[in-house]
């Protein structure tokens, strides 16, 4: 059976990336196929993110291509799937590309959404679950290497951070069961795969307990402990952690087994008590630095990582200082960095103006990233002279004599062949570095 070609184009995180993994399986098992070139497709599908309002405009763009795409090629159907999807619904209907709309937890309907666009026309589903997990579906992977791959092991969100969209489009905070978590990483590390990274929005509050049995659960700490036991060849990653719920039992599980990656991305958001307050973050900057000193007592070598937003409702210079200060003390080896963008619906787009002048949140985020690119330049050259282990993970894309890798502390690292293949170990003594990447050789 050939029900027909499928495209899906994926903007926003890592788990729209699985969830389009998903999709294709869904769909794979109804008959239809994968196609990469948007010109055979018949069904043109986008899953989208609604994170920041410049994410958004993209998907808008992209759907004027697809309604370009549909004017050369009659009976081509257009979906737009995940977050902008759950959070717009029927109004994406505005646009004259688009056929149907399924939120995050439709996509088991996919099949039947699809079929009855083409006969009836127009079809939405945007109802939010307190249980889907798609624990049962195996995704179908797309990933560009055969060696690292991604495990959702929850969905949604229960924090309410009051900037944040997430909890709107992505419902209650739900986890997977743990059983076919294992069974999924067995599956990847039986066909090759070395590495897994575990998602979810606050992986730290990850609970799952036995239906049958509530004295029966399990945390994310044994969780991982469950997916290290595996292999000791395959690589566990994790993300993302959330300051106000990592305990030490996490940095115990990370400490004993040295195929969990020494990484931790912790957001800290902002270093202002007041804005980590208006942002209902749930800890302080005395508590997310006591956090800090945990980590580095327990894994003396782990790099840990960031998320920082600019320009927060009534955020001041004196705010934007602390933030610059908190980073000159922990000395984060990555971070990813934003301007506050207004959410509709969030409670800070309902209660707390968005007064910081653009030209303002603009200035301070290039700061903010000044600065960063500082402290990682920093921390990468007090690699040089080391020696690490290095997941082959492909080859360069600059020069295809180099191949790239990453370190335990997820640091991207390149070097020269020999011989040696992608999903293979290397171990790489680092010779120079820049701000985003060590440069080495084999030893
Ligand atoms: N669950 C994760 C983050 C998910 S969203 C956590 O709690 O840390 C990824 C990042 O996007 C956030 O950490 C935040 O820095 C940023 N972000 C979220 N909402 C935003 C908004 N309205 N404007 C700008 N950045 C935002
Ligand atoms: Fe958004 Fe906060 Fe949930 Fe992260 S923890 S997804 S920032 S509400
Ligand atoms: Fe991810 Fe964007 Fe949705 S960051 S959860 S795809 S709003």
């Amino acid at each position: 059976m050939n029900a027909g070609k499928v495209y899906i184009e994926t903007y926003g995180c890592q788990m729209n990336v699985y969830d389009s993994e998903l999709v294709l399986s869904i769909l794979h098992k109804a008959g239809y196929t994968r196609c990469e070139d948007i010109s055979e497709a018949g069904i043109l599908l986008v899953n989208t993110c609604s994170i920041r309002e410049n994410a958004e405009q993209r998907v808008w763009g992209r759907l004027d291509l697809f309604l370009a795409e549909k004017k050369k090629r009659r009976g081509v159907i257009v979906g737009v799937l995940g977050c902008m999807a759950e959070r717009l619904k029927d109004k994406l209907f505005a646009h004259p590309a688009v056929d149907m709309v399924a939120g995050p937890d439709s996509y088991r309907k996919l099949p039947e959404l699809i079929e009855k666009a083409v006969a009836e026309g127009r079809q939405s589903d945007t109802v939010l679950s307190f249980h889907e997990t798609y624990s049962d579906i195996e995704p179908l992977r797309t990933g560009s290497d055969k060696v690292t791959s991604f495990i959702s092991i929850m969905r949604g969100c229960n924090n309410m951070c009051t900037y944040c969209i997430v909890p709107y489009v992505r419902g209650p905070e739900r986890s997977r069961d743990p059983k076919s978590i294992i069974e999924e990483a067995r599956r990847l590390y039986g066909s090759g795969y070395k590495e897994v990274s575990l998602l979810g929005q606050n992986v730290d509050s990850y609970m799952w307990r036995n239906p049958d049995n509530p004295t029966e659960s399990v945390n994310f700490a044994q969780l991982i402990e469950l997916v290290a036991l595996v292999s000791p060849e395959l690589r566990v990653r994790f993300s993302t952690s959330h300051p106000k719920d990592m305990g030490n039992g996490v940095l115990y599980s990370m400490a004993m087994y040295p195929n969990i990656c020494t990484h931790i991305h912790l957001p800290v958001q902002s270093g202002s008590n007041r804005m980590l307050q208006k942002m209902n973050r749930k800890y302080t900057v005395e508590t997310y630095l006591e956090r800090i000193g945990k980590i580095r007592e327990i894994i003396p070598q782990a790099s840990i990582t960031t998320d920082i937003i600019a320009g927060f409702c009534s955020e001041t210079e004196e705010d934007h200082k602390a933030t610059l200060e908190l980073m000159q003390n922990v000395r984060f080896d990555g971070a990813f960095m934003f301007q506050y963008s207004e959410r509709p619906g969030t409670k800070a787009a309902r209660h707390f103006a968005d007064d910081v002048p653009a030209d303002v949140k603009t200035r301070r985020l290039n700061e903010i990233i000044e600065l960063q690119s500082a402290i990682s330049l920093e921390n990468n050259r007090k690699c040089i002279g080391h020696t690490y282990r290095v997941l082959v993970e492909g080859v360069s894309k600059r020069d295809s004599g180099q191949l790239f890798g990453r370190t335990s502390g997820n640091k991207v690292c390149i070097f020269p062949s020999q011989g040696i293949r992608p999903g293979e170990y290397a171990d790489v003594l680092i010779e120079s570095c820049t701000s985003a990447t060590l440069l080495g050789r084999l030893v």
